[in-house]
């Protein structure tokens, strides 16, 4: 919005101030005594998309909908996108204005509020989707905006670290738990809907065809149709195992994993997310093992065990770390609160952009072709990839965000001077929508 549209008072405060100006004084103060808006102003774009409510998604609707992938369903997928993304912004930017005035000029949250203000002006511009064309420049926009978006976790948790004091702990967790799932939402659709459109770009994809060529891919856009625990926590060690030795230095022994169970259990998943999950608790446990056992030659196995149910896949990590400090115990979902909040504050400072998952690395560097992925970029910080010595306070608290998203759950067991068991549970048949509000975990 140009300057010129404000009041001349508002001119020289700063962007975030004068966006919450505008806001106030179009809802209440410059309103007549009846309510109604003067018709010479008009009523913010913001108050019409808070109206609306986002509409929720499962991966069995994701499915189902990119099967089998015609123009018209690509299109449809793109609109739907294009009214969702500026929805969950809009509800997230009035859950910022209403923070006390001192925690939303923190200038990291400031930060992320202006670029989130930034993307609603310019998503809730994008009109209607009716050609593939269309569709392709849209593409650009949402992955232009998904890379510069890679601020925000660091951004987001270093402003709820730097409010400490300013707001009730269990507020800014609630605050900060209902941001970072509003983001992996948007993420998620957005990112889902650029896969089909690759997938609809590809060679070996003939959308007029009555049979698809890919009808047997285990593939639908980011969806992994059968998804094998044991083959994830497989990968996820080996990775893990990696950036221990690097840590660590080679020759200290590493931890084996072992893994029992039904090891045939498979399900729907975005793989990105699971990957994400067991990282980190393998890389919690790598870690206690290692910490707790240096002086002995052969560590102790870290235990995996997988229980396939009717309704979900179930994942036992168990390690013998000598368990969670106590002093840290209280605090161990907590993003605002804990001891060694200076060092987190001094690693995050160390990585300015973050991708959370695998995908968001795929971001990558800026092109102008939005088909083209791939990282090259140094800068760029994957959560899952850092260096476990780096202390960042915020990988158990997002795994729990993750395996809640789509209706799963993780728990924690600390054994003090033991080890951790810690519990993930997955909703193996994909039918349950997307977690869009705060779960009652987070409230307590
Ligand atoms: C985010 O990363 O926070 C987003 O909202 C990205 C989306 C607008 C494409």
């Amino acid at each position: 919005m140009a300057a010129s549209q404000f009041p001349r008072s508002c001119r020289s405060v700063p962007a975030l101030s004068r966006s919450i100006l505008l806001h106030a004084t179009s809802r209440r103060s410059l309103y007549s005594p009846s309510g109604a808006p003067p018709k010479w102003r008009p009523s913010s774009a913001l108050d019409e998309w808070v109206q609306r409510e986002a509409r929720p998604i499962s991966l069995r609707q994701l499915t189902f909908f990119g099967r089998t992938l015609t123009e018209s369903r690509l299109l449809s997928s793109a609109n739907y996108v294009r009214t969702e993304l500026p929805t969950r912004i809009a509800h997230r930017l009035r859950d910022m204005q209403t923070l006390p005035y001192i925690v939303v000029s923190n200038s990291h949250l400031s930060h992320v509020y202006e670029l989130y203000y930034k993307a609603f002006e310019k998503l809730r511009r994008v009109p209607e989707i009716r050609t593939i064309d269309d569709n392709d420049r849209y593409c650009t926009v949402v992955q232009d905006t998904l890379r510069e978006h890679l601020t925000v976790i660091p951004q987001l948790a270093m402003g709820v670290l730097e409010i400490q004091g300013l707001m009730k702990p269990e507020d800014t967790d609630k605050f900060m738990n209902t941001m970072l799932r509003s983001r992996i939402s948007r993420r998620t659709i957005a990112e889902q809907h650029l896969a089909l459109t690759e997938t609809y770009h590809s060679p070996w994809h003939f959308p007029d065809a009555k049979v698809q060529v890919d009808a047997n891919s285990d593939f639908v856009g980011e969806i992994f149709l059968r998804c094998s625990a044991k083959e994830i926590v497989e990968k996820c060690a080996t990775a893990t195992q990696e950036l221990v030795r690097k840590a660590y230095g080679s020759d200290t022994p590493v931890p084996e994993i072992k893994i029992q169970g039904h090891l045939d259990a498979t399900f729907p998943y975005i793989v990105s997310h699971l990957e994400y999950i067991v990282s980190e608790l393998l890389r919690n446990s790598f870690q206690a093992v290692i910490e707790h056992n240096h002086k002995r030659p052969e560590p102790p196995p870290i235990d995996v065990l997988i229980c396939e149910t009717a309704q979900h896949v179930i994942i036992r990590i168990s390690d013998e770390g000598g368990g969670v400090p106590p002093e840290i115990l209280p605090y161990l979902w907590s993003f605002s609160k804990g001891p060694r909040r200076q060092l987190r504050l001094e690693n995050l400072n160390r990585v300015p952009r973050m991708a959370a998952t695998i995908q968001d690395l795929k971001i990558g560097p800026r092109s102008s072709d939005w088909k083209t992925t791939g990282n090259g970029d140094s800068s760029l910080s994957s959560l899952t990839a850092r260096s476990p010595d780096l202390r960042l306070g915020i990988g158990l608290p997002m795994s729990r965000i993750y395996a809640e998203y789509w209706a799963g759950n993780l728990e924690v067991h600390s054994l003090e001077g033991y080890g951790v068991d810690a519990f993930l549970q997955i909703s193996k048949l994909g039918n349950k929508n997307e977690t869009l509000t705060t779960r009652a975990s987070m409230d307590a």
